[in-house]
């Protein structure tokens, strides 16, 4: 098939150059979009008076069967175009004749690809941001139902202070909520039009971006026709905000492994997201949670070769710039993938309360509620914390734990220690007690609930 660009060329382009250089096998995914803009942009030309208003319905009804006729299967991409762009515009010349030659009017590949990308990354970035609110809902449930579980709260994986499960869930509500807003934030900078751009300078035909811009749902147009074609950042952008969700997701794996081995057996994944091993009978593993952890190295690795791909290239388009898509394409199916398949798997999870609880009473995690205990008689916070460290020591030199030591043996430590120091160091009891805002406590947790809640509830579109 010749070139579109064929005039000046007197040679064929070598036939492993063409194919190094073709795109139309992953760029084919913007067919809609490319044809969405070509309509907005064939509607802008007949407005003013650059086309007729009979070419325009021309080229709108050939991309129309085009759209129709790729969908439904009739027409597949030959892999001899170079793009979607050239595949399109060449399927159209082929229907319509001299009419199809007319679209490209005060237009350039360089601003018709970025305007397609950018429509393919608003589409597909709103398919994420359902995604998130569905785990954050998943992630709601789940701690609606653990307010009363108790478990370790740990800092440097040692055990630390007593928290509920519902609580230490919503610390992941609040991170995907964040996520929700950085995504957000991002397309909100994207969505504005480079169309009319054209290759670089802009165009001596009387275009108005304005509407083309309008009719594709853009907020307005790019102010400067080189960056509109050499601009990459909402890429960047995007795939720093997937990087984000992905290393939530890998922290929140990490956990639900370390909860799922028989050292914690804190949860147990249900038999539709886990795997059996192929000679340990007795293996449950958790791949699912595994892999998300794995495939955030690969989310990582797009958002690094792009930003790589971009550092040294001169202004306006570049070659180079082609690899964006490879990179954004991968990164946003691994987090849908990711995502759509940890909200079930965290829906279905068995939470197991009492092998919390009891992991909750060995670690001397009541100990900062001990000292609380001293300061709130009048102590000086740091006695307090000493006598508690001395009292500590000497559980564990006679094997025993702060419930199970003798008020005699208190005594001996402190004589402010009375018999309601039982009480008060009682998981149920740290817990309670701890009132401030965004605490464990049990008010604190119904409050955060309400408040993620709240945030499901005020879902919009991404723009
Ligand atoms: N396939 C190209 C890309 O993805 C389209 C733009 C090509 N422009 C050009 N002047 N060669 O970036």
């Amino acid at each position: 098939m010749d070139k579109m660009w064929a005039g000046r060329f007197t040679k064929a382009l070598d036939k492993e150059a063409d194919d190094f250089n073709s795109s139309l096998h992953f760029d084919c995914k913007m067919f809609r979009q490319d044809i969405c803009g070509s309509i907005a942009h064939a509607q802008m030309l007949a407005k003013q008076g650059i086309i007729t208003a009979g070419d325009c319905e021309e080229i709108i009804d050939g991309l129309s069967g085009i759209l129709e006729d790729i969908e439904n299967g009739k027409l597949t991409f030959d892999n001899e175009a170079e793009d979607i762009h050239m595949f399109i515009e060449s399927e159209l010349t082929a229907r319509k004749g001299d009419v199809g030659k007319r679209l490209h009017t005060a237009r350039s590949r360089n601003d018709q690809v970025a305007v397609d990308i950018r429509l393919y990354l608003r589409d597909e970035a709103e398919k994420v941001n359902d995604l998130i609110y569905t785990l954050i809902e998943a992630i709601r449930d789940k701690a609606e139902e653990n307010q009363d579980a108790i478990l370790p709260g740990y800092t440097h994986l040692q055990r630390a202070q007593p928290i509920t499960f519902a609580h230490h869930l919503l610390a992941y509500a609040q991170m995907f909520m964040r996520d929700a807003t950085r995504l957000k934030d991002a397309v909100r900078r994207m969505n504005y039009s480079p169309l009319g751009s054209c290759a670089l300078s802009g165009t001596t035909y009387n275009t108005d971006r304005y509407f083309e811009a309008e009719k594709l749902g853009f907020y307005g147009i790019m102010g400067n026709s080189i960056d509109g074609v050499s601009d990459r950042d909402f890429c960047v952008e995007l795939m720093s905000a997937f990087s984000i969700i992905m290393m939530h997701l890998s922290r929140f794996s990490e956990e639900i492994i370390l909860w799922s081995s028989w050292e914690f057996k804190f949860v147990e994944l249900d038999d539709s997201y886990t795997t059996g091993s192929s000679i340990m009978p007795q293996k449950k593993n958790p791949d699912m949670a595994e892999l998300v952890r794995g495939k955030t190295g690969r989310v990582y690795g797009d958002l690094f070769a792009l930003l790589t791909s971009l550092k040294g290239i001169p202004l306006a388009y570049n070659k180079d710039m082609q690899e964006d898509k490879e990179a954004i394409f991968d990164s946003i199916e691994t987090v849908q993938k990711c995502l759509s398949i940890f909200a079930p798997m965290i829906a279905t999870m068995t939470v197991l309360k009492d092998n919390m609880y009891s992991a909750a009473q060995k670690g001397f995690i009541n100990a900062t509620d001990l000292a609380d205990y001293l300061v709130k008689k009048g102590m000086p916070f740091r006695t307090a914390y000493k006598i508690v460290g001395q009292t500590v020591a000497e559980c564990i030199e006679k094997n025993k734990v702060l419930e199970t030591l003798s008020l005699e043996e208190y005594k001996a430590h402190s004589e402010l220690f009375e018999e309601d120091l039982f009480h008060e160091i009682s998981l149920e009891t740290c817990i309670s007690t701890r009132i401030s805002a965004g605490s464990t406590g049990y008010e604190s947790v119904k409050k955060q609930i309400a408040d993620v809640t709240e945030f499901i509830n005020g879902k919009e579109s991404i723009y």
